[in-house]
């Protein structure tokens, strides 16, 4: 898959209220910048993916998600570029009666993706071999991609998020909800590295997928910043949000980033990392999925994501 878009990684120093105490500093690796949609690590998950897909004969992506999924909407672009159709299974069968106030599934019909939405039982049921089969009857030349898109050649991908010229910094974050973003990073990481995933969901299960991809070990991953789970949100990060745009310029997404860089900011305050830590934190993208979360702010009375 070309990207018309950014792939050098821009990496920027960030100048934002305690991130310079004890010594340290952070940069961030905009890998958001690469594309609007296919963006941060949809970017490298996806890009083995469609070449496989392409020079097997593949004609079309199919794949997996909710409501608000980066990924669906990141497979759907990342198809139609390259000259694929594509099938979106959606969690949920009551969302079909508004695709249209859905910002993200009403991009993914717009760029010709082809959405099934199925209950929350089915759904359950995707990654067993009957579900699984039932979708080859029916799409036989679809290449299919797990949910959140992590397999083999996804983590392939990741291992690019992290460059040659890297090595000064002694610590690289990410956000994590399947792992195989992280595991790409681990593995292109060198021994006097270590990498934090900051788990955006409860639990450090995540741990699983990482050995399955890496014998390396030198990586920590912690859930106490999700904010009680995925896609738990609440003012103090929706403020903290605004706050790093407002001094930063750079915006960050509710569900993965923020979570992400505001666990950076606690860990630099509590003295969790070595003094004059250099550290690095991938901004992974999911900017789409902001449109989608403050209507539902909209609903709960709570502060808006100021884009
Ligand atoms: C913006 C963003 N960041 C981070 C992640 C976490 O990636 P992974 O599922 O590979 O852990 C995702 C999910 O795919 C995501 O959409």
């Amino acid at each position: 898959m070309e990207s018309p878009y950014n792939k050098e990684p821009i990496t920027q120093k960030i100048t934002f209220p305690g991130f310079d105490l004890h010594g340290c500093s952070v940069h961030i690796r905009r890998t958001d910048k690469i594309h609007p949609y296919v963006s941060g690590n949809k970017y490298h998950k996806l890009k083995y993916n469609v070449k496989y897909a392409l020079e097997h004969g593949y004609t079309s992506l199919l794949t997996f998600g909710g409501a608000y999924s980066n990924h669906i909407l990141a497979t759907a672009v990342a198809a139609k570029e390259a000259g694929l159709q594509s099938i979106g299974i959606i969690r949920g069968q009551e969302l079909y009666q508004s695709i249209h106030s859905n910002p993200t599934l009403r991009k993914a019909k717009a760029y010709g993706m082809e959405l099934r939405f199925v209950t929350r039982e089915a759904y359950r049921q995707k990654d067993t071999p009957e579900f699984t089969d039932q979708l080859i009857a029916e799409y036989p030349t679809a290449y299919i991609l797990p949910e959140g898109g992590s397999n083999a050649l996804a983590v392939k991908g990741c291992e690019e998020i992290v460059q040659p010229n890297d090595e000064g910094f002694r610590i690289i974050t990410t956000a994590v909800g399947t792992g195989g973003t992280m595991a790409g990073i681990v593995k292109s990481t060198h021994a006097h590295q270590k990498v934090l995933g900051f788990s955006v969901l409860n639990g450090t299960f995540q741990r699983k997928a990482l050995s399955e991809y890496t014998e390396k070990t030198n990586y920590l991953l912690t859930d106490a910043y999700c904010f009680g789970g995925y896609a738990k949100v609440d003012k103090l990060l929706i403020d903290f949000i605004n706050e790093f745009k407002e001094e930063t310029g750079i915006l960050l997404d509710p569900v993965y980033t923020g979570k992400m860089m505001y666990g950076i900011r606690e860990c630099i305050k509590n003295a969790f990392f070595d003094e004059n830590s250099r550290i690095l934190a991938i901004h992974t993208g999911g900017l789409q999925g902001i449109e989608g979360m403050n209507l539902l702010l909209a609903r709960r009375n709570l502060p808006q994501i100021n884009l």
